[in-house]
């Protein structure tokens, strides 16, 4: 993929090496792409094939002291490889807002939702208290998540998966980030869930025009949310391409091995196609 200048986010030549006893082995490599804003790219490819050694690259969490990332990592023309943590911290989050796919994970079980929402955006805002709470609620309704005021008040176990994964979404959202990098968002949760986050994400893109990378094993997910795709195999990138030709017109014989294995998109995920 070339650079292109609307891309609100851009890799370019990234290459992912892990330092190990006897030297270092690389994880990923000759890595480009770009995401335009308000489009969805779709990441998939095998377990073990680097999607989230990139996804971590981009978000610069992997440990300096064992990784090495060299490359290109542009957030709006500003480069990100190699910011200091304090730095990166500022953007994590506010500009650059991240999904993962246990989202118990993102959440500590002792404190209320209401809490780690309401902190998490005083810490990239100047709101106070009240007002932030007004934003966690605004946010909320604005994408349906039902009886905001109770949710809060919750402690994360006390939610579902799917729950918690869209309130973890609305989180992300209500900063408006010009990027979410979502991985494996809906693996964990049942069908109904994965829907309800499907559509949130999508919402989210067109009501805010964010960018989403959108990480995902399942091609039935990727081909209902995504724009474009790019396939990953053993820390390559294989193919680019926009969604429709990829799934009409694949070119790689990895893509077309991945294509005729996919388990489950004409069986039990059928229900995406008309329900998104
Ligand atoms: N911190 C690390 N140290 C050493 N090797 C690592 C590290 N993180 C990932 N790897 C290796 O890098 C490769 C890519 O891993 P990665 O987690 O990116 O795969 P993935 O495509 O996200 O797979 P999955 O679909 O299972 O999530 C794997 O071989 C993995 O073992
Ligand atoms: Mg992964």
């Amino acid at each position: 993929m070339e650079v292109n200048d609307r891309d609100i986010l851009n890799v370019k030549d990234l290459h992912v090496q892990v330092k190990t006893d006897n030297g270092s082995s690389t994880l990923v490599q000759d890595i480009n792409f770009g995401i335009e804003k308000g489009k969805i790219l779709g990441l998939v490819g095998e377990s073990g094939s680097g999607k989230t050694v990139t996804s971590m690259s981009i978000l610069q969490l992997h440990d300096k002291k064992n990784m090495d990332i060299r490359g290109s990592i542009t957030l709006q023309g500003r480069e990100l490889n190699g910011l200091e943590n304090k730095e990166m911290r500022k953007i994590r989050g506010k500009d650059i807002a991240f999904i993962m796919q246990n989202p118990m994970n993102a959440f500590t079980p002792v404190f209320t939702i209401g809490h780690q929402f309401i902190e998490t955006i005083k810490s990239h805002t100047l709101l106070n208290k009240k007002q932030a709470k007004k934003l966690a609620i605004d946010v909320m309704e604005s994408v349906n998540l039902p009886d905001p005021y109770k949710l809060l008040k919750n402690y994360p176990f006390q939610l579902s998966g799917g729950m918690l994964q869209r309130v973890m979404i609305a989180m992300a959202a209500c900063l408006q980030p010009s990027v979410i990098i979502a991985d494996e968002p809906t693996t964990a949760l049942d069908l109904h869930s994965q829907l309800l986050v499907l559509r949130l994400l999508d919402k989210i893109r067109s009501e805010y025009g964010t960018s989403i990378l959108l990480i995902s094993h399942d091609l039935g997910v990727i081909s209902e949310m995504a724009d474009d795709v790019i396939v990953m195999q053993h820390g390559r990138i294989v193919e680019t391409a926009n969604v429709l030709e990829l799934f009409d017109n694949p070119r790689h014989e990895y893509t077309k091995k991945l294509l005729r294995t996919r388990p489950t998109l004409y069986s039990q995920k059928q229900p995406y196609t008309y329900m998104l």
